[in-house]
């Protein structure tokens, strides 16, 4: 998801990539391949399309092209928290970096691999973890994420900026929808963020599941989410009003000599949510293991019987790190912000878009996709 710069240094950074953001941004390779890149203007040809690869658990495939994206920007060693959206015949991404903001991808349907840089939506360092929702009834993209608090990162909220679509991308200034409030909302970071937005037709209402709090990882010297909540309103564009005074729990899904640190994110499972129960979601959970204690994270499948109040997992290692004996992957320590669309390609398929980092301290990460089975979603 993140690595979070603390102190000076990030002071210090904030002050230098700022300064020099457009000459950054200019040089970009948005496409994720600069090694691809230079392959094709090498041998003069196209490298052959990527293809699937089974994972370690059944009906989850990994796409061998991945990463799909990497950070690009001047100084920046991430590029983090996709959410994805079809808009006509394209399917558009955004996901963030520490300094660079918001960045705005697109791919065609044909290709929900290959994407290309649209534009930045929200130029702001410490902009993250964005959801994008579309407004039919206006025709707008609705972008809710995370702002941390510049130059520290130790505190943040959650609001939003609209943009029409009509391709100029325009973006409206933000508005507040979250700020933490509650005790459990402000451990080790006072932060509520990685907003989930939908509406809810069983109680009429817009839903937000949401994160708060941290949890600090000391093997990666980064801060990951710790509890979960949900906050509702009768508008999309506000007021949001908590709907529980306790964080949601999540039950089962153990790990094998592993304990759970903190809830990462939710959100539901696109084409696995009609009217009925249950609820069908995907959560990161962030770990420790317990003899090495190591960290990691790892995307599980849940479900919900009670209308999306409380949460069973399903598969607990639906989308997991590569394993101990293959190191120095792309996503060698932690899987973690990611959002789904089922494949353009083959209803069959749920695509998850996710991010990953390819190591603990001073590590690196990266956008990717893997594709799952509804099946091994939710066992039937
Ligand atoms: C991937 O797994 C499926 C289902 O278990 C199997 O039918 C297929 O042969 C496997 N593909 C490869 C390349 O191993
Ligand atoms: C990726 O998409 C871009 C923009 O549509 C296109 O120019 C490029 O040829 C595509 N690359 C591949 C490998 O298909
Ligand atoms: C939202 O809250 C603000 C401040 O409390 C208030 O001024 C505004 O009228 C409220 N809006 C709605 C739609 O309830
Ligand atoms: C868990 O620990 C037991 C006992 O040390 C060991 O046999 C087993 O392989 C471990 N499993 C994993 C997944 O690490
Ligand atoms: C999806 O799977 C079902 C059952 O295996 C099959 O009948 C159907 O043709 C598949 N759909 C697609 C789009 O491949």
């Amino acid at each position: 998801m993140r690595s979070e710069p603390r102190g000076l240094v990030f002071g210090i950074l904030f002050l230098v990539c700022t300064g020099a953001r457009e000459l950054g941004e200019k040089n970009v390779d948005i496409t994720g391949g600069n090694s691809a890149k230079a392959q094709v203007s090498a041998t003069g040809s196209l490298e052959p399309e990527k293809g699937w690869s089974n994972t370690s658990t059944a009906g989850v495939q990994d796409y061998e092209g991945d990463p799909i994206l990497r950070p690009s920007g001047l100084g920046e060693w991430l590029l983090g928290d996709p959410t994805v959206l079809q808009l006509g015949d394209e399917l558009h991404l955004w996901g963030n970096e520490v300094f660079h903001g918001i960045l705005h991808f697109s791919a065609k349907l044909t290709d929900v691999t290959n994407f290309t840089k649209v534009e930045t939506s929200v130029r702001l360092p410490g902009a993250n973890r964005a959801y994008a929702h579309f407004d039919a009834a206006r025709d707008t993209v609705i972008l809710f994420y995370e702002q941390y608090t510049p130059p520290f990162f130790r505190s943040s909220r959650i609001q939003w900026v609209e943009s029409k679509v009509d391709g100029n991308w325009k973006w409206s200034a933000p508005t507040l929808a979250l700020e933490p409030a509650l005790e459990w909302e402000m451990i080790g970071t006072k932060r509520v963020g990685n907003p989930f937005v939908f509406f809810n037709a069983q109680v009429s209402k817009w839903w937000m599941y949401y994160s708060a709090s941290s949890v600090h990882l000391d093997d990666a010297d980064i801060d990951e989410p710790l509890h979960l909540g949900l906050a509702q309103a009768d508008d999309l564009r506000g007021n949001w009003t908590r709907v529980t005074a306790t964080p949601l729990a999540i039950k089962g899904g153990e790990f094998q000599n592993a304990t759970v640190l903190g809830i990462g994110s939710l959100k539901l499972v696109k084409g696995m949510n009609g009217d009925g129960t249950p609820r069908v979601a995907l959560c990161n959970r962030v770990t420790r293991h317990d003899v090495t204690h190591v960290t990691g994270s790892t995307i599980s499948s849940l479900k919900s019987v009670d209308g999306g109040l409380s949460w069973q997992v399903e598969t607990a290692t639906l989308i997991t790190p590569t394993p101990a004996a293959e190191p120095n992957t792309w996503k060698e320590s932690y899987v973690y912000g990611f959002d789904t669309f089922v494949s353009p390609s083959d209803s069959n398929w749920t695509l998850v878009f996710y991010n990953a980092r390819n190591g603990w301290r001073h590590a690196m990460e990266a956008i990717g996709v893997s594709r799952v089975r509804p099946q091994s979603i939710l066992r039937i």
